[in-house]
């Protein structure tokens, strides 16, 4: 098989902090296999609207440390159907571009699998802040955004413990509860609300939980409420505060958790996951996902990766998070 001249790399969904280290990581990795790169802003949207640059060492310097995304990023609708795709891999030959490194979540990973029927080589790397992606153990985006949530969170504490409060923190997790279970676990939460568990959610329990805690001599409640759970928080502290007589507040996180300088941890897994991305299309591979798995950076066949049964949370480690909580409240 010849060896591919020109590639392009898109950053694609909701962006995640690390994408630029990844993007870095492509860029450079494939100058020095002696390939070219061209880069496609703001997504699938952006490849249909012809959005494409040269991408040069350079172009990717002061990078590393910032959020966000430097090429933007995207939802596409029209990119959903499969005339959108073909239409894009149009544009990809059209442009010289024979294989195409998509960085983003599961949604992404989809739009490159029809392309990949289209004719186009595909790659895709992980990263999105949910940690929701099947066939990988590890998303660029989580820790940073965890980090940013958990220092957050820790700030609520203090003025909820001061004005003796409840407070809900709703944190992002569209469908999956990882950032909630972590800041659940790393804040001391008295509560974490999941979207996997949402069905045995009972407000009644939970109210006996906040008064319970308060006779025991706590001065804050903590609940940490995952977005994919479809509780909206303000409006679950007004019930909370009308069964428990204890003022409720509601923090709603958002996007703050998505942006800021990435951890070393994102950086690191950003700069070899993009490297790898690079080396697969150099080896001569076709269509496949970066993963990280059992401790390992691998890659997986795309339709492979994208069939793997979405990892449920793990029981124990939410059933520890209720455990310490609970010990902390006997201590005092
Ligand atoms: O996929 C990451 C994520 O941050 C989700 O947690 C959240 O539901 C979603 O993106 C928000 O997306 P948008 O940027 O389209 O509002």
């Amino acid at each position: 098989m010849a060896q591919i001249k020109t590639i392009g790399v898109l950053t694609s969904g909701g962006d995640a902090p690390g994408m630029n280290a990844a993007v870095r990581a492509v860029i450079r990795t494939a100058l020095a296999r002696g390939m070219k790169v061209s880069g496609i802003k703001k997504g699938y949207q952006g490849l249909l609207n012809e959005e494409i640059v040269d991408m040069g060492s350079r172009s990717v310097s002061k990078i590393l440390d910032r959020g966000g995304t430097i090429l933007g990023t995207a939802r596409c609708e029209e990119f959903m159907s499969d005339e959108g795709k073909k239409k894009g891999a149009d544009i990809c030959r059209k442009h010289g571009i024979e294989a195409l490194i998509v960085i983003g979540g599961d949604g992404s990973y989809k739009g490159a699998l029809g392309l990949s029927r289209h004719g186009i080589n595909v790659v895709g790397i992980p990263a999105t802040i949910d940690l929701d992606i099947a066939s990988t153990e590890y998303t660029i985006g989580f820790d940073t955004a965890v980090n940013t949530a958990m220092e957050a969170i820790d700030k609520v504490k203090d003025t909820s413990s001061s004005h003796e409060r409840c407070s809900i923190i709703e944190v992002m997790g569209r469908h999956a509860g990882y950032i909630a279970l972590w800041c659940g676990i790393t804040n001391g939460a008295e509560d974490i609300l999941l979207p996997e568990y949402k069905e045995d959610f009972d407000i009644g329990k939970l109210a006996r939980n906040i008064i319970d805690n308060r006779r025991k001599g706590k001065l804050h409640h903590i609940i940490i409420n995952a977005e994919g759970t479809g509780k909206d928080s303000v409006e679950l502290a007004k019930e909370i505060e009308a069964a428990t007589k204890i003022e409720t507040r509601a923090t709603v996180l958002g996007y703050i958790q998505r942006g800021g300088s990435p951890s070393a941890k994102d950086r690191y897994y950003a700069s070899i996951m993009g490297a790898y991305a690079v080396d697969l299309l150099y080896q001569g591979k076709e269509n496949r996902i970066v993963c990280f798995r059992k401790g390992n950076f691998t890659d997986l066949d795309i339709e492979a990766a994208l069939a793997e049964q979405k990892k449920p949370i793990d029981a124990y480690q939410f059933e520890v998070s209720k455990l310490l909580s609970v010990e902390a409240v006997l201590d005092e």
